[in-house]
């Protein structure tokens, strides 16, 4: 019979504003998205002590963690979540990673894997999971093979998951939401890689700096009036401050034309807003709408192809302690 020894899961996210302008010390505001998991799950293994193996369905891997190259980030996460435990030996485990999250789709799959699996094996081999700030400084090393220069808001967002106000190297601040805040998900089914989106900002932006730290700074600035809209309970101004980050983000060139198509579609059924969420180049974009209109706009993203149509609500319950 499989011996369950612990669990945990880690929730997806979504960038409500400030992708990308974060990479360069701007703030971002990012929520999580709880009703979308990761779960890893550790069992006892007929395996020799101390070895570990890994079965993710998802991406179809079935290793012990030993034969993976030494960079790959399931190997990573599983050797710094060892090297910070205080136990050093445990039997035969295997880990199993399952994931209601799109990969590649900006929705933060891979801290959200990093995260669950940091959780359940420090819990399986100490008794108790890590301190949630080391939680987040490993999911944030992970991040880093992943996507080279991440900001640090994936990680931070999904191991707290509370809605954050995030600038790089500086404390997260929990921000309070004022009044439910009604959000469609619709996934274009285009993968994208972060790590490409991102060092594609970077050479542009090397190239075009002044106008780049422009777009930058009026990005920070919408965000900056976000929060207060969130906050305040003010939808109609954070419906403006989304629609003009998307198209500062269309400026800087990480929309698509599946992506645009999506946002276009949603407003045309009533959201008072849409943009891309995350990297950009494929995968997720969210439409801001009220409990009247969600279901039009999820039904309209439907048809106009959408892979998943997700919706859900974000209220002020969320971010109590
Ligand atoms: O696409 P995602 O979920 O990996 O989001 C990345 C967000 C960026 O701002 C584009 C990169 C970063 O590290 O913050």
């Amino acid at each position: 019979m499989t011996e369950f020894l612990s669990t945990a899961s880690a929730p997806g996210k979504a960038i409500l504003l400030g992708e990308h302008a974060v990479v360069y010390g701007k703030p971002a505001i990012a929520i999580p998205v709880s009703q979308l998991r990761v779960e890893a799950t550790i069992e006892a293994f007929r395996c020799p002590d101390n070895e570990i193996w890994i079965d993710s369905p998802t991406i179809r891997l079935y290793k012990n963690i030993k034969d993976l190259p030494y960079e790959h980030p399931l190997r990573e996460v599983v050797e710094m979540t060892l090297a910070e435990c205080k136990n050093r030996s445990f039997p035969g485990l295997m880990i199993r990673i399952n994931s209601s999250l799109p990969i590649g789709g900006g929705m933060g799959s891979g801290a959200a894997v990093s995260c669950a699996v940091i959780r359940a094996l420090s819990k399986c081999i100490d008794g108790q999971p890590l301190a949630t700030e080391t939680i987040n400084r490993l999911t944030f090393e992970v991040e880093k093979i992943y996507h080279g220069n991440p900001s640090g808001v994936d990680n931070t967002v999904i191991t707290y998951e509370q809605p954050i106000y995030f600038r790089r190297n500086t404390p997260l601040v929990k921000i309070k939401i004022g009044k439910t805040i009604h959000l469609v998900i619709a996934d274009t089914g285009i993968n994208s890689a972060t790590s490409l989106m991102v060092s594609g900002v970077r050479k542009r932006f090397d190239q075009n700096k002044e106008i780049y730290q422009q777009k930058f700074d009026a990005i920070a600035k919408l965000v900056d009036e976000a929060r207060e809209a969130i906050e305040s309970g003010n939808i109609q101004l954070l419906a403006e401050t989304m629609n003009e980050n998307h198209r500062l983000l269309q400026e800087i060139e990480v929309s698509s034309f599946a992506l645009d198509r999506l946002v276009k579609t949603a407003r045309s059924a009533g959201a008072l807003a849409a943009k891309l969420i995350g990297a950009g180049g494929g995968g997720n974009m969210i439409a801001l709408c009220t409990g009247e209109t969600a279901k039009s706009v999820s039904q309209a993203l439907n048809a106009a192809g959408a892979v998943r149509v997700f919706s859900f609500t974000l209220t002020g319950e969320q971010t109590e302690e």
